[in-house]
C-alpha cells in the first residue's frame, strides 16, 4: 500500500495515476488548499477516483492526531511525500504558509514514519535548494545556497531528515526535482500560464528578458523515476536530482511553442524577479548510474503533449486562478 501526499497536486496526481496503472493500492491525501484553483484539483481527483484501488483522504498534514489514526489503520509500505506549498514569488507574500506546510507538516510525517517504522520514504525537496552557482551542471554534493523562503524551508527539511533518520532502518530518498512540466500542470508555472495567455490573446510577462535557463523535466519521467527510487533498497538517506540535464532558455521555449502552435505570441519583457535563480541545470549522472533511467522526454515532445492536453481540456477558466 502506498501513501501519496499532495495527491490532488500536479506531481501527486501523476504519481497516483502511475501507481494505479501498476495495480497498486494507493491512498492519496491532500488538504486541497487554494494556492491555485480547487476545482482544478478536484478535476484531477475525479480521474483518480475512477480507480477502485484509490482512496482519497482530505486532510491537512498538520493535524497530527488524524494522521496518526491513518497510519495506525493502514500498513503503509511506501510513503511518497509530495505535499507542500510551492512557488518562489508567493513565498514573499505569505512566508508563513511555507513554514507551516513545508516544515511543520513534514515534521509530523517524519515522526509518524519513525513511530510506525515505515520501510520506504520519498521526501520531495527541490532544485531551488542549490541557488545559483558558478559551475554547472549541479550535482547532489553542491552546497545549499537557497535564494528564497520556499527554498529555505526545503533546506530545513533536508537537514531535519539527516539528523532524525541517522542510523534508522529505512530506505529514505530525498529527491530534488527541476522545473517539472506536463499535462494537468501547475497554473502558476510558466508553461500553463503561457498557454492560457495565448488562448486569451493576452501578453505574457517574460522575466529576466527570457534569459533564464531552466532544466525542464517532463512529469512522466519524474513519476517513473520516483517509482524506481521507491523500489531501491538501500538503507539510509540518499539524495537524487531529478532532471533531464538539458537546460533551455525561456526565449527558446517561446520559439518552440510558437512553432508548435503556428501562432504569434505576444510577450512583455520584464526585469528579473526577486529570489529567482538564473540557471537551473542539474546533473542526472547519479540517477543514471543507480537506477539506470536514461530515456528523458525531449522538450519538443513534452511541449507537444502538454499543448495537446491543454487544447482538449474543457474547463480552461480554472487555469486562470492562482495566487
Ligand atoms: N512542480 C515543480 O516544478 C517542482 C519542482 C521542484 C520541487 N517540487 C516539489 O514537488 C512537490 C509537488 O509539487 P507540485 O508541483 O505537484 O505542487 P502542487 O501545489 O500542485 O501540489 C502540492 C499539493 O500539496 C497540497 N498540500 C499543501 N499543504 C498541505 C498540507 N499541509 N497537508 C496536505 N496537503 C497539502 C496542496 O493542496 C497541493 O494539492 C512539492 O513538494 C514541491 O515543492 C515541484
Amino acid at each position: 500500500m502506498f501513501l501519496v501526499t499532495g495527491a490532488a497536486g500536479f506531481i501527486g496526481f501523476h504519481m497516483c495515476k502511475f501507481l494505479l496503472k501498476k495495480k497498486f493500492k494507493v491512498i492519496g491525501l491532500d488538504s486541497l488548499n487554494n494556492y491555485y484553483s480547487k476545482s482544478f484539483k478536484l478535476k484531477r481527483l475525479s480521474i483518480l477516483k475512477k480507480e477502485r484501488s484509490f482512496k482519497f483522504i482530505k486532510l491537512d498534514l498538520c493535524k497530527s492526531n488524524k494522521l496518526d489514526q491513518l497510519f495506525k489503520k493502514n500498513n503503509f509500505k511506501t510513503i511518497i511525500h509530495l505535499a507542500a506549498q510551492p512557488g518562489v514569488v508567493y513565498s514573499y507574500k505569505d512566508p508563513k504558509s511555507y513554514t507551516v506546510n513545508n516544515v511543520n507538516a513534514s515534521k509530523v510525517i517524519f515522526e509518524l514514519i519513525k513511530k510506525y517504522k515505515i520501510k520506504n520514504f520519498i521526501f520531495t525537496s527541490s532544485s531551488s535548494v542549490y541557488g545559483d552557482h558558478k559551475k554547472y551542471p549541479i550535482n547532489e554534493n553542491f552546497t545549499f545556497k537557497p535564494k528564497n523562503h520556499y527554498a529555505k524551508t526545503k533546506v530545513k527539511c533536508e537537514k531535519i531528515i539527516k539528523k532524525l533518520f541517522k542510523n534508522f532502518n529505512i530506505n529514505l530518498k530525498i529527491i530534488r526535482p527541476f522545473t517539472v512540466y506536463g499535462p494537468f500542470g501547475r497554473p502558476d508555472m510558466l508553461i500553463l500560464k503561457m498557454l492560457s495567455k495565448i488562448k486569451n490573446k493576452k501578453h505574457i510577462d517574460i522575466y529576466n528578458y527570457g534569459k533564464h535557463l531552466r532544466d525542464f523535466t517532463y512529469v512522466d519521467d519524474v513519476v517513473r523515476i520516483i517509482y524506481k527510487l521507491s523500489l531501491r533498497e538501500k538503507r539510509g538517506v540518499e539524495v537524487f536530482n531529478i532532471c533531464a540535464s538539458k537546460p533551455i532558455e525561456i526565449n527558446n521555449i517561446l520559439e518552440i511553442t510558437k512553432k508548435i502552435l503556428k501562432k504569434n505570441i505576444k510577450i512583455r519583457l520584464k526585469r528579473k524577479r526577486k529570489g529567482e535563480m538564473n540557471v537551473t541545470y542539474g546533473s542526472n549522472e547519479k540517477l543514471l548510474k543507480k537506477i539506470k533511467y536514461k530515456k528523458f522526454t525531449d522538450i519538443e515532445s513534452g511541449l507537444k503533449k502538454t499543448i495537446k492536453w491543454y487544447k482538449s481540456f474543457s474547463n480552461k477558466k480554472v487555469l486562470n486562478r492562482y495566487k
